[in-house]
């Protein structure tokens, strides 16, 4: 079987795709910028190459038989990068977002989703065999957000309590994708992924509360105070972008889908689950 490139493998999702590859039995190389730094499983085939720079892909691409793709790199080399892949492999999973879904939390201004959207065109107009995952929020954007204030003892201030998300574990975002990966038949696929549970954002902190076994006390903000906060240590276009899909999600319940029981044959992971299995982070 020929090797599968895994692109943003030392990062979140990747890792735990590579996890997953490997698991199943299936050869993983794996795409970085510092080798030497990835931390990787020995039996990993770990290869330098940079997004930003195509021609420093080739070496990676040689005899693999798909890609997982993941963009974290300005978006300026998309169409050189796609064209690469597709002289190397004839399949690709692309990480993406829900940007396409009719619900009002996806569908606030947000450079992500264009950006998303432009990498799909690329992969379209380069005639690959692709498969879309399209993961909502993950579950551990909440590590970012408040482990520092938990940590300290601090109260989470924070705005929208009452905004409803689905949050999904990142090990189900990668089940799902290394089935698309390795299993035949997802060419084509377009896989919405999302907890199976929505919850306001004030309930996520009383579930982190319980994990820990300590209550942690809720202040809400308002959007401009949050912006205040934020400001200097959160690029402004991030802090619009959540403002917007918050202030948009308020009043309803979050987008809730049944890909990962459907494609990975058990049930995603609740947010309580992945709760109880970071909890030292927030202690
Ligand atoms: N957070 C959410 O709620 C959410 C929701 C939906 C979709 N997404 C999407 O998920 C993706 C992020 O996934 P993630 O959190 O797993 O990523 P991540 O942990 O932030 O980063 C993944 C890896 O990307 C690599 N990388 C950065 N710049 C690179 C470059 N120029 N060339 C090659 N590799 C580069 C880094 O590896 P090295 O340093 O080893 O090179 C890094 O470990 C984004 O596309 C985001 O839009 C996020």
């Amino acid at each position: 079987m020929n090797p599968i490139l895994v692109t943003g493998a030392t990062g979140r999702v990747g890792r735990l795709v590579v996890g997953e590859l490997l698991a199943a039995g299936v050869p993983v190389r794996a795409l970085t910028r510092r080798p030497s730094a990835a931390e990787l499983p020995a039996a990993v085939e770990v290869l330098a190459g940079d997004l930003a720079a195509p021609e420093s892909l080739d070496a990676a691409l040689q005899g693999v038989g798909a890609v997982f793709l993941l963009w974290t790199a300005a978006p300026a080399t998309v169409g050189a990068v796609v064209e690469r892949l597709a002289a190397y492999t004839r399949r690709v999973v692309f990480l993406s977002s829900p940007h396409q879904t009719p619900h009002p939390f996806f569908q606030q201004p947000n450079p992500m989703a264009a950006l998303h959207a432009s990498i799909e065109r690329s992969i379209a107009a380069a005639g690959l065999e692709s498969t879309m995952i399209r993961p909502g929020m993950f579950a551990s954007n909440v590590t970012f957000w408040w482990a520092d204030a938990i940590r300290n003892g601090d109260a989470v201030r924070w705005p929208y309590g009452a905004a409803e998300t689905a949050p999904i574990d990142e090990r189900d975002i990668a089940a799902v994708a290394a089935r698309a990966l390795y299993e035949d038949g997802h060419e084509g696929g377009d896989y919405v992924v999302t907890g199976p549970e929505s919850l306001s954002q004030a309930q996520l902190i009383g579930i982190i509360a319980d994990a820990i076994g300590r209550p942690i006390r809720f202040e809400e903000l308002s959007p401009d105070e949050f912006r205040r906060e934020t400001e200097g240590r959160w690029p402004p276009a991030v802090v619009n972008m959540l403002l917007n899909a918050w202030g948009a999600a308020i009043g309803q319940p979050a987008f809730v889908t049944s890909t990962v029981a459907d494609i990975v044959g058990k049930p995603a992971r609740t947010f309580r689950q992945w709760a109880a299995d970071h909890a030292d982070a927030f202690r």
